[in-house]
């Protein structure tokens, strides 16, 4: 029978979701990114080499493994057409497949979110200004080009004028006192990229559907976290789509998993602006930051840095319905001698139910309530096992288990594939 994972962020991302997908990968017969776009950066370590990801999924260096990419993932030609570059040199060119209802971002989508960005002030989102945000509003007001229109000049452009595409947003981007690319220069801009995409179209609803009826095992890829889903992460500082599995569905046709694993970090990080309860400022958050090597995978930004967040882990699991967790960057907590994390929020009235929905309005008035724990000293390299780890580290996963109620199937000890471990019984094992 056909199973279904899928990896999704359960913070605000950079959670290791990369590092997760490519060992786990290694048991699956295909692996689809489903959702977001170059705005992620998956970091994948492999024997010491380092590959930072934008689109493609986070198995590239998988060979045996069908590696697709969904209608839901916005693309950018020529972060895609680098990646596919990368695919020949490792020669799995031939495992990749992209689909042809992906949206394609095109220059004035990135001059967009940059003028806005500049023109917000204080009120700016901190985006990575990739253009995702302009390039989903044109998704879903139904226009602009998707990667199947690469394969004609006259297509492509034809796609640029309808329903008041170019109009309205070159109008826009000169509002912001920027002069847009023109049609034609975004058409020539396209076409140089479009000779390495084109091959690799594919209708990869059509592909997931046959590989579920031979039984093939899937397993899913999102981008970004829970807490920066644009229903139920801090709007507006969030991104502009579904992170969790409820994207899977809408683009993808499926529609139960056997297992969604959730992708926490050990304490929390956060790129861009929006309240963060349990944020570290001044020298504790940057000793953190530098130990932790917490810098932007897409943007090189300073990641903010801060304890771990139980009550925002719980809401989290429980809006992307997650069945388990894995832990990652609990290395980065060695040696620290007092661990706080945060196990409920307080108000100065009132305790928060954990019901809540943890919208930007009540996360930026919450004080969390605190635990110190005892930390350990002992190096995590070479624990083998999940019962093989420092006593005070297996508290301290315990105490994650009994807040968020979901079990920890995996625990991350460094960035290369071989850190990490699985609980004996996970099936990913
Ligand atoms: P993603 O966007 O969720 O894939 O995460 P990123 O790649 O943006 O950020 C995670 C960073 O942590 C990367 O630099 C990874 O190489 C690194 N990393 C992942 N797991 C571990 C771990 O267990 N320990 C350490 N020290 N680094 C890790
Ligand atoms: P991965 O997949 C961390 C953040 C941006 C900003 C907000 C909106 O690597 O975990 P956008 O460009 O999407 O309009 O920006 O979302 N953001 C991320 N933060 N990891 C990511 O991806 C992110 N993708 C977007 O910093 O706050
Ligand atoms: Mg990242």
């Amino acid at each position: 029978m056909s199973t279904s994972t899928v990896i999704v962020g359960a913070q605000w991302g950079d959670e290791g979701k990369g590092k997760v997908t490519d060992v786990a990968a290694e048991s699956f017969n295909a692996v689809a990114r489903y959702s977001g776009g170059p705005n992620a950066g998956h970091t994948l370590s492999i024997n010491g080499r380092i590959v930072v990801l934008h689109i493609l999924p986070s198995a590239l260096f998988r060979r045996d493994v069908l590696k697709l990419v969904g209608p839901g993932v916005v693309c950018d030609p020529e972060v895609l057409s680098g990646e596919l570059r990368l695919a020949e040199e490792l020669d799995v060119l031939h495992t990749v497949h992209l689909d042809l209802h992906a949206p394609l971002i095109l220059p004035i989508h990135r001059e967009l979110d940059k003028a806005r960005e500049s023109l917000s002030g204080k009120g700016a989102i901190g985006t990575t200004q990739r253009g995702i945000g302009p390039c989903y509003e044109d998704f879903v007001a139904r226009r602009g080009p998707s990667l199947q229109n690469l394969r004609s000049a006259k297509a492509l452009k034809q796609a640029m004028l309808d329903r008041r595409f170019y109009d309205e947003r070159s109008l826009l981007v000169q509002l912001a006192g920027i002069k847009p690319s023109t049609v034609d220069e975004m058409v020539e801009w396209c076409m140089e990229r479009a000779k390495k995409i084109v091959p690799a179209l594919i209708d990869t609803r059509e592909v997931i559907s046959r590989l579920r009826e031979r039984g093939d095992s899937l397993l899913f890829e999102g981008a970004q976290g829970i807490m920066l889903d644009v229903f139920n992460g801090t709007r507006p500082y969030c991104t502009s789509s579904i992170c969790g599995p409820a994207a899977i569905s809408a683009s993808l046709g499926v529609h139960s998993f056997d297992r969604v694993i959730g992708v926490s970090k050990a304490y929390t990080t956060r790129v861009g602006n929006g309240p963060f309860p349990t944020e570290l400022t001044g020298q504790a958050g940057q000793w953190l930051r530098k130990k932790g090597n917490e810098y932007g995978a897409t943007t090189g930004r300073d990641r903010r840095t801060g304890w771990l967040d139980l009550p925002a882990l719980r809401y989290a699991c429980r809006i992307g319905g997650i069945t388990d967790l894995v832990i990652t960057k609990l290395d980065i907590l060695t040696g620290i001698e007092k661990i706080r994390v945060a196990v409920a929020y307080g108000t100065p009235l009132e305790e928060v139910d954990p019901h809540r929905t943890l919208d930007t309005e009540l996360l930026e008035r919450v004080e969390p309530v605190y635990q110190d724990m005892d930390g350990w000293q002992e190096d995590l390299k070479g624990c083998s096992s999940i019962k093989n780890l420092p006593s005070n580290a297996k508290k301290y996963l315990w105490r994650i288990e009994e807040v968020t109620g979901i079990p920890i199937t995996g625990v991350s000890i460094g960035p290369e594939r071989e850190e990490m471990i699985w609980q004996e019984s996970s099936p990913v094992n």
